[in-house]
């Protein structure tokens, strides 16, 4: 198969395998394929009965490997089957109590057909607290925190059944983090949940229990992109910047206030005095919030070695608990790692290639507001597998980036730092690329 193309017709080809995975990759709404199987599970387990009702524990699983909710938090709703009401709660609070002009003497803490419920600050007295609760409704992604990966709160419900044949469970579970993005199946009544005494020595279990799984999809979340990334190498002095208007537009109209000039005299001022909802970044060809840039830093003889920065643009957001996946086929050889946390994420099983990446606790978790200190950064070592390794064709950027779960926009690949000299002729065998083509096609479908 010693055919060999045109430089023209191989770049080409490679631009349409990477515009065919990217539309396969978006048009697959509720499914992540660097995390097929992140959820958010919602589980109700009723602890007693009482006379009008029962009261449940509900406890929220956050089990997305590298998406968590930040602030200002999460909001769950549902929809009451019958006429029932919520008495009390503890750890959590519904945020509108409705109208409850029929009851007399004890009044319910909600009485509307569709409650949402948040939950509390930190800081909230300890009579109101419950196990998990009072974060202000942040929940860490399952590979970083898994002990804050979850919440929970307590609910007493009046007017409702009051045995497992006469409960109904409660419909259209809808869950905000804070906006849209995420969808709830219906509640399915599950094996009660078994709880094992601290002691070890008795073993007690839920009355009744449901479970709600609710999945996330970009699509859904129709979110304008938050992160672009750019490229640099020490074999080419081009730095590829992010794309222009990867994250919208610097609008020429006079609409004030829709990014801020770095060298703004009063900017601290000028920052403080704008809404508090209006985010504020910095003005920039991208106009993206968050820009990742992947520096090819170093090239031995057994390793090379990349430098990756993060930098925040907006003056009016903090990042914490901030993550990255990153996809390279080289992270099966990740030998080292500065400064930041990782674990490897093999969504396909055997292929090694893809990476979370977060801060240290207290060191550099949390990424500052723009500015100068508006950036944290690592360096990569990388192990070279003689077999696959190359500087040629872009092979040492990475694939894909997701800073916050949020798919970074990447430079088109035919602008990507070439190595002197590789320009002119690259021999690209035919059948690699319509194997290649053949296996993007078989993961198209295998995820439709
Ligand atoms: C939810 O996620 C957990 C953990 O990844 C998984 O075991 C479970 O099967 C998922 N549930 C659904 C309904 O996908
Ligand atoms: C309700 O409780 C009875 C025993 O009291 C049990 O046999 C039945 O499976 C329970 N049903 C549900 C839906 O949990
Ligand atoms: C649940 O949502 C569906 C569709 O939006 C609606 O038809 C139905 O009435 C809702 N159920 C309740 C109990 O509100
Ligand atoms: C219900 O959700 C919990 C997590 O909240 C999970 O451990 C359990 O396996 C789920 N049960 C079923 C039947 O899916
Ligand atoms: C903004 O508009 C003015 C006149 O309409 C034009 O001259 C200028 O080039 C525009 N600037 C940008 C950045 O598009
Ligand atoms: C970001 O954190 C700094 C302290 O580290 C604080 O002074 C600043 O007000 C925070 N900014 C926002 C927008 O929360
Ligand atoms: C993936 O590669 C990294 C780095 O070599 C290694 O630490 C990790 O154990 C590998 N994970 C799997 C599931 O093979
Ligand atoms: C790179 O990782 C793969 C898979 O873990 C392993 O088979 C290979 O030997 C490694 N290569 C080097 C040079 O360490
Ligand atoms: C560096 O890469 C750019 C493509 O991004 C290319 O146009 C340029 O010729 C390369 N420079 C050298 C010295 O090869």
């Amino acid at each position: 198969m010693g055919f060999s193309l045109s430089s023209t017709a191989a770049s080409t080809c490679i631009l349409f395998l990477f515009l065919l995975s990217c539309t396969c990759f978006t048009s697959t709404d509720a499914y992540d394929p660097l995390d097929p199987n992140g959820n958010i599970t919602i589980k109700w387990d009723i602890i007693t009965w009482t006379s009008d009702g029962y009261v449940a524990v509900v406890t929220m699983n956050n089990f997305q490997q590298y998406r968590h909710i930040a602030a200002p938090g999460w909001s769950l709703g549902w929809a009451w089957a019958k006429k029932e009401v919520i008495w009390s709660m503890v750890g959590g609070q519904a945020t509108e109590q409705g109208d409850c002009s029929k009851f007399k003497g004890s009044i319910p803490h909600c009485c509307k057909k569709d409650p949402t419920v948040v939950d509390l600050l930190p800081g909230t007295p300890y009579n109101m607290q419950f196990s998990n609760c009072c974060k202000g409704g942040v929940l860490s992604s399952w590979a970083q925190d898994p002990t804050n990966a979850v919440a929970s709160f307590q609910v007493s419900v009046g007017r409702a059944g009051t045995t497992n044949k006469t409960v109904k469970v409660p419909k259209n579970f809808t869950l905000k983090a804070p906006g849209p993005g995420y969808t709830c199946g219906p509640a399915k009544i599950v094996k009660p949940t078994k709880f094992i005494q601290p002691d070890k020595r008795r073993v007690t279990q839920a009355l009744m229990t449901w479970n709600v799984t609710c999945t996330y999809s970009q699509f859904l979340a129709q979110k304008t992109p938050t992160c672009c990334v750019s490229l640099s190498s020490f074999y080419n002095d081009t730095i590829v910047p992010c794309p222009t208007c990867a994250c919208g537009c610097q609008s020429n109209s006079s609409r004030s206030g829709s990014c801020i000039e770095a060298d703004t005299p009063h900017l601290a001022s000028v920052v403080a005095g704008s809404g508090k909802n209006t985010p504020l970044v910095q003005c920039t060809r991208h106009m993206c919030p968050v820009r990742i840039h992947w520096r090819v830093k170093l090239n031995y003889k057994e390793y090379w070695r990349v430098k990756v920065t993060i930098t925040n643009f907006n003056y009016k957001m903090n990042y914490s608990e901030w993550n990255l996946v990153a996809q390279h086929p080289n992270f099966d050889n990740l030998t080292q790692l500065f400064s930041f946390n990782y674990k490897s994420l093999t969504p396909y099983g055997s292929i090694n290639d893809t990476a979370l990446l977060w801060g240290v606790k207290f060191y550099n978790d949390f990424l500052n507001e723009a500015g100068p200190s508006g950036n944290v950064q690592s360096e990569l070592l990388f192990r070279k597998d003689k077999s696959t390794f190359t500087f040629e064709r872009g092979w040492a950027f990475p694939r894909r980036i997701y800073f916050n779960g949020d798919n970074c926009v990447m430079p088109s690949p035919d602008a990507y730092p070439w190595l002197p000299n590789a320009g002119s002729r690259q021999e690209v065998s035919l059948f690699a690329l319509v194997m290649a083509s053949l296996v993007a096609v078989v993961l198209c479908f295998a995820q439709a």
